[in-house]
């Protein structure tokens, strides 16, 4: 029996290549999780009372685009958080950033472009979902370096005219996973302009916009409003897997023009899981509320502190941004990213991710290889120890 060959090159998710990686050797000390992204802040307070009084909407189908209650509230969100006004036909209740990303390239990205088999442009490295969407419409993936050399941010208006004209999709991830690089206002305001002069749309990836270090990072809605750019041109996801802490509530949005989001909404119609009702009010109640946003921002923002102080001095170490990773450099001494990422592990039990299951091979470069990916989630005493364990082990 064939399997699909667009899919044929995938390599195996990050986390199942980390624990071929690691498994077989024994940890050198008690394990500190700093490999995958799930917070450890505490969630809401007011989430298990939400679901205890709405327990009996499990029995119903729930509202596939969104309860008006939550799209409301979506709706303040963006309001209070970019001042734009986003009406409630343009937005819709994600399962999750993951499955949106994935959907609305299915839904929004035509076959074919001037004839061509068309491409859709993204950061390396990068999330991967935005690869596997772009395999599975039928597009061709280009890879665009995020480096030290590009300031962590893809330069899309280098690409050949060629490649820019057969794009139907760039993606943009600000905060950006894993580089932890925030796309300034300026950056984001020429990206629509290279989408409208090419025709193109950007997909711009703002799950971890609540977790910065200065400054909260613009938005591509705001931009976009301040601008008058065409809205059909562009589509935002957001997620409350890392502003509320809850990245099993699986809940999400995605904000796009009315075109657009009636080509969306008709796909996850037929092939959408939509959350269930208990938990859309669950959603509801994180995005009318900031208390327990700025409490968790306040612990990450004391993490960036603790990582300056203990890599204070080291060549080549770097604050992000924003968002809830340090994207480190390993000294050549130890290797590359996953020598680091073994070694580390073997020596103290701190586990981290090799920067290369992020990323993708361009020619014989590999711009996440010699990386680690260290995510800041644990408990802070926790965090400091593995950040000064990390740091003796591979730096010393
Ligand atoms: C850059 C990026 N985008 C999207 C997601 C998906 O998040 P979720 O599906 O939990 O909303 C993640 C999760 O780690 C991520 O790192």
């Amino acid at each position: 029996m064939a399997f699909p060959e667009r899919f044929s090159n995938l390599p195996d998710y990050a986390f199942p290549r980390l624990r071929k990686l690691l498994d077989a050797h024994a940890p050198g000390g008690e394990p500190i999780a700093m490999s995958i992204g799930e917070p450890k802040h505490p969630m809401p307070d007011f989430v298990a009372g939400i679901l205890a009084d709405n327990i009996n909407g499990f029995g119903v189908y729930p509202p596939n685009d969104g309860t008006p209650g939550l799209l409301d509230a979506i709706s303040g969100w963006i309001r209070r958080r970019y001042g734009v006004d986003i009406s409630e036909n343009r937005l819709m209740a994600l399962n999750g950033t993951r499955e949106g990303l994935f959907n609305a390239a299915l839904a929004l990205a035509p076959e074919v472009k001037g004839g061509k088999r068309p491409v859709m442009l993204m950061p390396n490295p990068f999330y991967q979902v935005y690869a596997v969407a772009a395999l599975a419409a039928g597009a061709e993936p280009v890879y665009v370096p995020a480096t030290a050399a590009t300031g962590y941010l893809p330069d899309y208006a280098a690409l050949p005219v060629e490649v820019l004209d057969r794009a139907v999709v760039a993606w943009i991830c600000s905060p950006a996973n894993p580089q932890g690089a925030v796309a300034p206002r300026d950056y984001l305001a020429d990206l629509l302009d290279l989408a409208e002069k090419h025709d193109f749309r950007v997909f711009a990836d703002e799950c971890y916009s609540e977790i910065w270090r200065e400054a909260p990072p613009p938005g591509l809605l705001d931009v976009a409003g301040l601008k008058g750019a065409d809205p059909e041109k562009y589509a935002v996801f957001h997620s409350l897997s890392k502003r509320s802490n809850m990245p099993g509530l699986r809940s999400g949005f995605v904000a796009t023009g009315p075109e657009s989001m009636i080509r969306i909404r008709r796909l996850r119609s037929f092939a959408g899981a939509p959350l269930p009702l208990p938990l859309q009010l669950v959603a509801e109640a994180c995005w009318r509320d900031e208390a327990h946003v700025a409490a968790s921002l306040a612990l990450y923002q004391n993490k960036y502190r603790m990582a300056a102080e203990v890599f204070s001095g080291q060549q080549g170490f770097r604050l992000p941004d924003g968002g809830m990773f340090l994207w480190l450099p390993v000294p050549e001494t130890v290797g590359d990213g996953e020598a680091a990422t073994l070694k580390l592990w073997q020596k103290t039990g701190v586990r981290v991710l090799p920067g290369a299951y992020l990323s993708r091979e361009l020619g014989a470069e590999n711009p996440g290889r010699d990386y680690i990916r260290v995510a800041l989630v644990a408990p802070e005493e926790e965090t400091q120890s593995g950040l000064i364990k990390l740091r003796d082990c591979l730096f010393g």
